[in-house]
């Protein structure tokens, strides 16, 4: 991966004392969708918002190809930026919306006139060009936006949660909208959400962000699959967390029993870890179903269960400690409060987290 925008080591603080962002590298290849993801406060926004240029950093350097852009105002960065609540002018056309940041950077009419055609045809808004913002549904707003970024050619294209104010079906059209135009265009694409299904669906990489600080940074399925924090373990996706102590190569979870995980990292030996499992990863063992080598069972005792159509969430406790599973299955009349259920968990589906 050739490093096109380079962020190394940033801290921004705005009162002197706390850092908003506490040291933040990441380096985003040429074309990559890259996603920063965490929680409200933990320094998403403020990172974008150096890297658009709008606020400076209080130490460390941003660089695109190789070039320091901190000294470099805004409007020269060639950045394009596409916020949550579309902030489009509402007294401007759509097509004088798009066409602003070209007028703002004195591109010749022609040119304007032929950018814009080709931006409005990319969101599929031809036919609103002379509407005003107030006339549009929330998601032809939204693409009104994305096109005003976009139009100018920046170089990266940050976008502050940009589907954050759409319902949920609008949502999940303009995830596909949004990687669609990614792809067509292949540009560099910073991407802020705090919606992890979001986040995993639609990245090549994804920053995992906690206080100001990148806890990891991978492709979604590693992040999912193998979290190096228990704070990452916990805020993507479901997850049951138990304690465990690893002794002879296998992982003692306290109060469920044994199990030896095939790739547990040697350096674990001997120490207190958290036992990652999530809740697909637990199986339901009917009566008569074959338990294989290896395999730890248990029983859990059920609290309550939640029923998707699709599958279902089962809450229970073994040993007083809380277990979720999520299991597809269309028995979920036999799974009534206080009822026993055993359950097992494959050794390959289990993730032990250092503590
Ligand atoms: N202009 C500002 N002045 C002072 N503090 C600020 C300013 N902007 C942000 N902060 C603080 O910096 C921290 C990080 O804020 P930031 O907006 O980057 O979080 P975020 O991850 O984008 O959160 P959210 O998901 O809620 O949008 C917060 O504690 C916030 O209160
Ligand atoms: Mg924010």
């Amino acid at each position: 991966m050739t490093d096109y925008l380079e962020i190394k080591s940033i801290v921004k603080s705005f009162d002197g004392k706390i850092n908003a962002v506490d040291g933040v590298d990441l380096s985003i290849a040429k074309g990559e969708f890259i996603t920063l993801l965490g929680p409200s406060g933990s320094g998403k926004t403020t990172t974008l918002l150096m890297v658009a240029g709008f606020e400076h950093p209080t130490s460390g350097t941003i660089e695109l190809t190789g070039r320091d852009l901190t000294k470099i105002p805004p409007y020269k960065r060639n950045v394009g930026m596409v916020f949550q609540n579309y902030a489009l002018f509402p007294h401007m056309t759509v097509e004088k919306n798009v066409s602003f940041p070209l007028r703002m950077r004195k591109f010749n009419r022609s040119e304007i006139e032929t950018r814009v055609r080709r931006i409005l045809d990319l969101v599929a808004l031809t036919d609103h060009a002379a509407k005003y913002p107030r006339q549009l549904s929330g998601g032809q707003q939204q693409r009104v936006a994305l096109a005003r970024g976009l139009v100018f050619d920046p170089d990266v294209l940050l976008l502050d949660e940009p589907l954050g104010a759409l319902d949920k079906n609008l949502r999940e059209q303009m995830q596909v909208e949004i990687k669609r135009i990614h792809r067509e265009i292949g540009i560099t694409m910073v991407y802020v959400t705090h919606d992890q299904t979001e986040a995993m669906t639609m990245s090549d990489r994804i920053a995992v962000f906690n206080k100001g600080k990148i806890e990891q940074i991978d492709v979604p399925l590693k992040v999912y699959r193998e979290p190096t924090t228990r704070f990452v373990g916990e805020f993507v996706g479901d997850s049951n967390l138990f304690d465990g102590l690893v002794k002879g190569g296998a992982v003692d979870v306290t109060g469920i029993g044994a199990i030896r995980p095939p790739r547990a990292d040697p350096k674990l030996e001997g120490r207190a870890v958290d036992v990652l499992v999530r809740p697909e990863w637990l199986r339901i063992v009917a009566p008569n179903d074959r338990v294989a080598d290896g395999e730890l069972t248990f029983e859990i005792v059920v609290d309550d269960t939640i029923n998707y159509g699709d599958s279902i969430l089962l809450f229970g406790k073994a040993q007083q400690r809380s277990v979720r599973v999520r299991a597809i299955t269309s028995h979920a009349g036999i799974f009534a409060r206080g009822a026993k259920v055993r359950v097992a968990i494959d050794p390959a589906n289990v993730f032990l987290i250092a503590r």
